[in-house]
């Protein structure tokens, strides 16, 4: 498949990593293409990937990954173009993380409104799915780097763009049992404050590596 990722950070260098060496062909984007860190990604991670513009990976993508900042993934998504989006599955990864005020950090927007559903507010042609916010990067394309079994929720307003967002995680290593269907956008509000409870698990376990586990009688 056809992929596109928005972002050179370290979300997106290893989700763009993991699914150009399961045989994807990965565009990966940035604000200005030739950025560095795109470059030497494409460069390393073979045949199967390649760089551009935030334009160019979405326009690329028959699916597109957001791994950029919560606080400026409209504008991200805005150089990406509504067009090159339209009728697409969107994967929203963001956090709207505010570090401005230090650790641990604030959101940018939370209670009523969440970045999944400005996106797909503002985008109402993309298929937005909130998904892998709630987890480190690296098991995002390891989920057995912890054991046993931890939780992948996600959520968004189309049923068969969320059929494709679960396909891509199982074939990422998720089981199906793990992965937890909020229902429409609005459930991003929960994923995104999960940020406040998390960065305070990291901090009581001392440990970047942490998860949860979501059980039910
Ligand atoms: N780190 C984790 O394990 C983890 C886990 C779950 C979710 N997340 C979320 O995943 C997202 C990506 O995190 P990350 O640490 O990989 O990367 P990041 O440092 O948050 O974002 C890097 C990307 O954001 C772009 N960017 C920065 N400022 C911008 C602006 N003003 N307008 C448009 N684009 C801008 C950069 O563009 P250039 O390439 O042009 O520099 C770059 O591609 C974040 O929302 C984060 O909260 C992270």
């Amino acid at each position: 498949m056809r992929i596109g990722v928005l972002g050179t950070g370290g979300v997106g260098q290893t989700l763009a990593g993991k699914l150009a060496e399961l045989g994807h062909d990965v565009c990966m984007g940035s604000r200005e293409a030739g950025n560095e860190k795109a470059v030497q990604w494409a460069a390393e991670a073979g045949e199967h990937a390649s760089e551009g513009s935030f334009a160019d990976a979405a326009g690329h993508g028959e699916l597109v990954l957001n791994a950029t900042p919560g606080a400026v993934a409209l504008e991200a998504l805005r150089a990406a173009g509504g067009e090159r989006l339209a009728g697409k599955v969107l994967i929203d990864v963001s956090n709207p993380l505010d570090f401005s005020n230090g650790f641990p950090p604030t959101l940018t927007v939370c209670n009523d409104d969440s970045v999944g559903e400005q996106i797909q507010r503002e985008f109402p042609d993309a298929r937005v799915v909130k998904m892998f916010n709630t987890i480190p990067a690296e098991l995002m394309v390891n989920p057995r780097a912890i054991e046993p079994s931890h939780t992948l929720p996600l959520c968004g307003e189309d049923d068969a763009a969320k059929g494709e967002a679960v396909a891509l995680a199982e074939s990422l290593g998720w089981p199906r049992e793990d992965l937890l269907d909020l229902g429409g956008i609005a459930g991003a509000r929960g994923m995104e404050m999960f940020l406040g409870l998390w960065v305070r698990l990291i901090g009581a376990t001392g440990n970047r590596l942490v998860t949860v586990k979501v059980l039910s009688a």
